[in-house]
């Protein structure tokens, strides 16, 4: 059959044969799964047949939107031999559980990860602070300088895994991910892409060589922001189905069927969505670009913007993230967001409404200062994830805060 568009594949997340034709995904509210016989049970436990056993494990709501999940970040692309291309998907708890399950079932004590610097806060300190103690080393660069990224590579024979996020929060610095893929293959090394502030709709890691994708689907994906959530995605079905599945298991990282089903009605719109979360996000970007009370804008759809290039390169449109420098100090940031009317003051990003937050303070505040500053995050940067409100209440409320 002919390849569906994107926007079919987003719009249909309902698996009918196997849901009593349910139109809408049901919600397989329950924990466990009954068995005909005990021989059942044990054949399932053991892997010979498959079917659901405790929705630790599994569950058929949480299935229908990782298949749904897989196919996006897949759609269009191609294998080596010529046909679809096949990835599969796990659905976590949070974006935090699926980062947490991709590096927990590559690493071992003695291993090392490259990671690009400019990463969401929480994957920072979960790469700096925390996977340390069970003696996994991460090694910051600049995933951009290729001499440098081979000089590391060359020097660290314990690195197994590249990570990239890009476009990263809050700064949309951007990685040329096949460079990275192809410098890594050739030290036989595996890549991994956060892909949340992108969203498949945007960008497909997976059409450039990398071997895994997560996302916090509690932003773009979900777009509502209605539950918590993340998926990791992979190319290697095998390693997906043991290693990556067996630490998804042990961790219990795994989504409910409620909050799955409340993705699912959101991946729905993610077109859409995302067409007009950029068309808002540019016009915001040059309101913001052009106002004295502002120091520089980090938004990757700007020429000025150091990802500018790979942003067109490797994405369809540069998404409706972005964080700008107010002039003056934190006291500047604070008083300004204090003043908004229309744009909500939280973290997260990928709503329907407009977001504001503080990262130094708030998603940014677990990281080192030097390293905080190193990533131009600095004290008076004001993160904003443009929503899809009309666009001049958004410009009118900037203007007054900006007074
Ligand atoms: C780029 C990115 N990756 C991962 C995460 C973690 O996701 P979650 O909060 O769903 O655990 C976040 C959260 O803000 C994020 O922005």
């Amino acid at each position: 059959m002919k390849q569906k568009g994107i926007g079919t594949e987003c719009a249909h997340n309902d698996t009918h044969e196997i849901m009593e034709h349910a139109h809408i995904l049901p919600i397989f509210a329950t924990s466990t799964f009954t068995f005909d016989d005990a021989a059942q049970g044990m054949e399932r436990f053991s892997g010979k047949t498959e079917g659901y056993t405790y929705s630790r494990f599994g569950n058929p709501t949480t299935s229908a939107i990782e298949q749904q999940l897989a196919r996006l970040e897949a759609h269009g692309l191609k294998n080596e031999n010529g046909s679809r291309l096949e990835l599969r998907a796990l659905l976590h708890a949070s974006g935090q559980s699926a980062m947490a399950t991709m590096f927990l079932s590559n690493l071992k004590a003695g291993d090392c990860i490259l990671s690009d610097h400019s990463l969401y806060g929480g994957t920072h300190e979960f790469l700096h602070s925390f996977l340390p103690q069970f003696g996994i080393k991460a090694i910051f660069a600049d995933m951009n300088d290729l001499d440098l990224v081979e000089e590391v590579l060359q020097k660290n024979a314990a690195i197994r895994l590249l990570n990239l996020e890009t476009p990263s929060n809050p700064t949309m610095q951007c990685v040329d991910i096949k460079a990275a893929c192809d410098l890594a293959k050739k030290y036989n090394k595996k890549v991994t892409v956060d892909n949340t502030v992108a969203t498949p709709y945007l960008q497909q890691p997976f059409a450039y060589g990398a071997d895994f994708v997560f996302h916090s689907t509690t932003k773009f994906l979900n777009g509502h922001g209605s539950s918590i959530g993340g998926v990791l995605i992979g190319r290697d079905i095998e390693f997906m189905k043991t290693k990556a599945y067996n630490t998804y298991k042990l961790l219990g990282a795994t989504s409910s069927p409620f909050d799955a089903f409340l993705l699912g009605q959101g991946i729905k719109t993610l077109p859409m969505r995302m067409e007009k979360h950029c068309s808002n996000a540019m016009l915001v970007a040059n309101f913001l670009s052009g106002h004295p009370a502002v120091n520089k804008v980090y938004y990757n759809g700007l020429p000025g913007h150091p990802g500018y290039a790979i942003s067109i390169q490797q994405m369809k449109r540069p998404g409706s993230l972005m964080s700008f420098e107010l002039k003056g100090d934190i006291t500047k940031a604070i008083q300004f967001i204090d003043k908004l009317k229309i744009c909500v003051r939280a973290v997260s990003l990928g709503t329907t409404d407009t977001l504001i937050s503080h990262p130094a303070s708030m998603s940014h505040s677990g990281m080192p200062r030097d390293l905080r500053y190193k990533a131009g995050i600095s004290d008076s940067l004001v993160r904003m994830s443009v929503g899809l409100e009309d666009v001049d209440d958004i410009l009118n409320d900037l203007e007054q805060a900006l007074q």
